[in-house]
């Protein structure tokens, strides 16, 4: 048992390198910046993590990250190593105070004018839950008949662990000291004998909540406008110029009058040039005034320079915030190999990795509904029309998985990508064209079918590992030095896509034909 341990056993601490390009990771994808002094945080964070995946040594976790994660889970798995999760019920409680004595006060003044009975709350880094329910719990204290309300708090957050715990709703009994027993009674049910007990949140306060992965430096899949904002405990990971853009974002976010809620450490000089502070770090949205606004609308927003996004969408689809409340949580990434097809109609990500192949990803940018192809035109000796007929299917596949998942084929956009020329070297002297083949096929395809290719990243000599969000048309591609079997399974896949081209159209190789979807 010791020599086992030994021979797996992990460095206890990250040499410079390491922790550089760890932490240049965390950066690139969630804004969390961290200092020199976090280095023996990420070594014990990691080093479980290591032993799990049976590595030896930081750098060679880095290497994994960069070559062996095409669908991009590992990263999400770092990300919630690494991110801090402190949150407490009723935390900063004099918060909820401004819910009870401003904000719904105010809701109840507009609904007296005529205006719709509508409250919405975002909880924008709301780890556990605590945050969220603590605000539902406050509201449903403030609002005696509730139910007359339509009343929705949007919790999201970039940590998918964090979320899955607060979307289960159950807390051991210490969690809920700081909040008084009346709401210990009134808003959860005990589950469960002591010692060992636990408080489950009761269905009426969970119903009001919609718990959804987002993440705040990418552009965010909803345009609803909120009444509050808590964005609580989270800017203090981030540098000034990501606190700064996140807070104009968030600004643009509120209605008129609008609060934003910080952690008590996050308030600074410069909010008081966007917002008006009312003290204790809450700061309420200005009545708009004509001319330009140092507040970002939705339109506005770009994605952070910073990120490597190829042919980011700069327009985020205007989805109501009840549409992400219908909608299913978002669950891992769906990676596709070559020959399937896959299409979501709900916020998530496809990730796929390319060589010779390509993949195609269409959305339509109004409602959200997205997917992506990956294919390759057969090989010889398939006749041309042949061989044509076989892209032609693998792209209606696709359009036919978005409109039936309430797409509308006229205002498809598409971003294409792969078509390497990886092949080559391994192949005939007449096979050498496979790459351009099928960057030439996908162009032809969407000239004629009128679908603008908005975005490309075709032809060259690498691997290629896209990750495209189809509600946001967002797509970020990682060139790859390396991708392990990739020839080999693209030669296998091309020579099995001749046999089903020759025998006549029947495209086996796609799953499920009839909704066009194979997503994992
Ligand atoms: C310290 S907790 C704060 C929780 C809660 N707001 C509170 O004040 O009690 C910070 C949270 O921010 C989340 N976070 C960090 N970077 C984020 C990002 N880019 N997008 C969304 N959430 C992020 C973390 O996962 C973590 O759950």
């Amino acid at each position: 048992m010791t020599a086992l341990l030994t021979a797996i056993a992990v460095p206890d601490s990250v040499c410079d390198a390491e922790f550089n390009a760890l932490r240049n990771l965390l950066y690139r994808e969630t804004g969390v910046s961290l200092s020199d002094a976090k280095r023996a945080l990420v070594s014990s964070r990691l080093a479980r993590r290591l032993r799990q995946l049976n590595l030896r040594t930081f750098g060679e976790y880095v290497g994994y990250l960069r070559d062996r994660d095409p669908s991009g889970a590992e990263l999400q798995t770092l990300v919630n190593c690494l991110t801090t999760n402190k949150t407490d019920f009723l935390r900063e409680p004099h918060h909820f105070g401004f819910l009870r004595e401003v904000v719904v006060p105010d809701a109840r003044r507009r609904a007296a004018q005529g205006e719709p009975r509508r409250l919405r709350i975002w909880s924008a880094a709301c780890s556990q839950g605590d945050e969220p329910y603590s605000i539902a719990m406050a509201l449903l204290e403030s609002l005696p008949s509730a139910e007359a309300w339509d009343v929705k708090i949007l919790a999201s957050d970039v940590n998918t662990d964090v979320l899955a715990t607060a979307q289960a709703g159950e807390y051991p009994p210490e969690k809920l000291a700081p909040l008084p027993d009346a709401w210990r009674n009134k808003y959860f049910i005990r589950r469960g004998g002591a010692p060992g007990h636990t408080y489950r949140v009761r269905p009426e306060v969970q119903s009001l909540i919609a718990f959804r992965r987002i993440n705040l430096m990418e552009p965010w899949p909803h345009q609803a406008t909120f009444d509050a904002i808590f964005c609580r405990n989270v800017l203090i990971y981030f540098d000034q110029t990501t606190q700064e853009r996140l807070v104009q974002r968030l600004g643009g976010r509120l209605r008129e009058h609008g609060l934003l809620m910080l952690g008590h450490s996050e308030s600074s000089p410069w909010l008081a040039e966007l917002f008006d502070p009312l003290g204790k770090t809450v700061y309420r949205r200005r009545p708009a005034k004509p001319g330009p606004s140092r507040l970002l609308t939705a339109a506005q927003e770009r994605p952070r320079s910073s990120t490597a996004a190829a042919g980011a969408s700069t327009h985020t689809p205007a989805l109501p915030l009840n549409r992400i409340a219908g909608a299913p949580a978002i669950g891992p990434p769906r990676n596709i190999l070559a020959g399937q097809t896959c299409v979501l109609a709900e916020p998530g990500e496809i990730t796929t990795i390319l060589g010779s192949c390509v993949a195609v990803c269409l959305y339509d940018p109004q409602s959200g509904v997205g997917g992506m192809n990956h294919f390759m035109l057969p090989a010889q000796p398939v006749d041309a029309g042949a061989s044509a007929r076989y892209g032609v299917h693998a792209m209606e596949l696709l359009i036919t998985g978005i409109m039936k998942r309430g797409g509308e084929r006229g205002r498809l956009q598409a971003k294409a990508f792969g078509g390497a020329n990886l092949l080559q070297l391994q192949l005939t002297h007449d096979s050498c064209q496979i790459g351009r083949q099928n960057v030439a096929f996908v162009k032809k395809f969407l000239a004629d079918e009128q679908i603008p290719l908005v975005a490309e990243k075709l032809g060259g000599g690498q691997p290629l590992r896209i990750r495209f969000q189809p509600q946001t048309g967002r797509v970020l591609v990682k060139t790859l030095s390396r991708a392990a079997d990739l020839v080999s399974r693209e030669r296998i896949y091309r020579s099995k896509s001749a046999k089903a081209a020759t025998a006549g159209g029947e495209f086996t190789l796609f799953t499920n034909p009839g909704l066009g979807n194979s997503c994992p």
